[in-house]
């Protein structure tokens, strides 16, 4: 994979227009503020479009992320102390945190159900008593009821998107995504700037309830999730044990 390394610029400059990271903000600062969590933990911090708002809104943040490329992007407007590159698979720090994040779908990336498992249980880890468990996910229903293999194009800004899903036949809800980038040059031509595999999965609810059940979490609220594709939903769980 690769849009998180060579094409993180295109990444960070392309979902500008994607997500809409205001509303997102928005969202996880009401429920932060209801627990009085201030000291959080972000996940997939990426390009650090939610970093920003959260460190302008005062909040003890430390932004994890897989990748150095995506870091170093978020490095060039906020403070680099501010991150730290890790999975969150393992992710370990000295201090504990009031809430944990797991944002832009990041959850997708852990295919094997291993991997979901070991990413609930380090961050149960490293919240405090009582902490707050803030993730968003896709849908596994919705998608693979009328899962939709045609080729795909988008526009954003300066950019096109050519891309693809493929269902995977190993694994339950999983696909391989393909997509290619492309650079508008004017009205007609355009320059092919990169491409990107990647497999990616989506949860069915008995699923991600059970995995959340078994790790030692409430679901405290299931909401819906508006995007531009691969319908989802934010939940928001709490630490009940350990
Ligand atoms: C779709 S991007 C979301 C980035 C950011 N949250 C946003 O909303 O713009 C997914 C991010 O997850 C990161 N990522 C993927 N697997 C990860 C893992 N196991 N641990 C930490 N970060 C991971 C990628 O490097 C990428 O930055």
């Amino acid at each position: 994979m690769n849009f998180y390394t060579s094409l993180a610029h295109i990444y960070h400059d392309m979902y500008q227009d994607l997500f809409d990271y205001d509303a997102e903000f928005i969202f996880y600062d009401e429920w932060l503020t209801k627990f009085e969590a201030r000291h959080i933990i972000e996940f997939g911090c990426g390009t650090g479009n939610l970093a920003k708002r959260f460190v302008a809104a005062s909040y003890k943040y430390l932004g994890v992320d897989l990748n150095q490329e995506m870091l170093e992007i978020a490095k060039k407007t906020i403070e680099a102390t501010y991150f730290q590159q890790g999975n969150v698979i393992n992710f370990r720090n000295e201090k504990s945190f009031d809430a944990a994040l797991i944002t832009g779908r990041t959850i997708s990336y852990l295919v094997n159900d291993d991997e979901v498992s070991d990413a609930l249980i380090n961050i149960h880890k490293i919240l405090k008593k009582d902490g707050l468990l803030i993730f968003d996910l896709i849908d596994a229903q919705p998608l693979f009821d009328t899962f939709d293999t045609s080729t795909k194009e988008l526009f954003t800004g300066k950019y096109k998107r050519i891309s693809r899903s493929i269902p995977r036949s190993d694994k339950r809800w999983t696909w391989d995504w393909e997509s290619t980038y492309y650079e508008i040059n004017d009205q007609v031509e355009s320059t092919c700037i990169g491409n990107d595999t990647a497999t990616l999965r989506a949860f069915g609810d008995e699923e991600i309830s059970e995995f959340l059940k078994n790790v030692g979490y409430d679901i405290l609220h299931k909401i819906p999730k508006t995007s531009y594709t691969w319908q989802g939903y934010f939940l928001v769980c709490q630490k009940t044990s350990g």
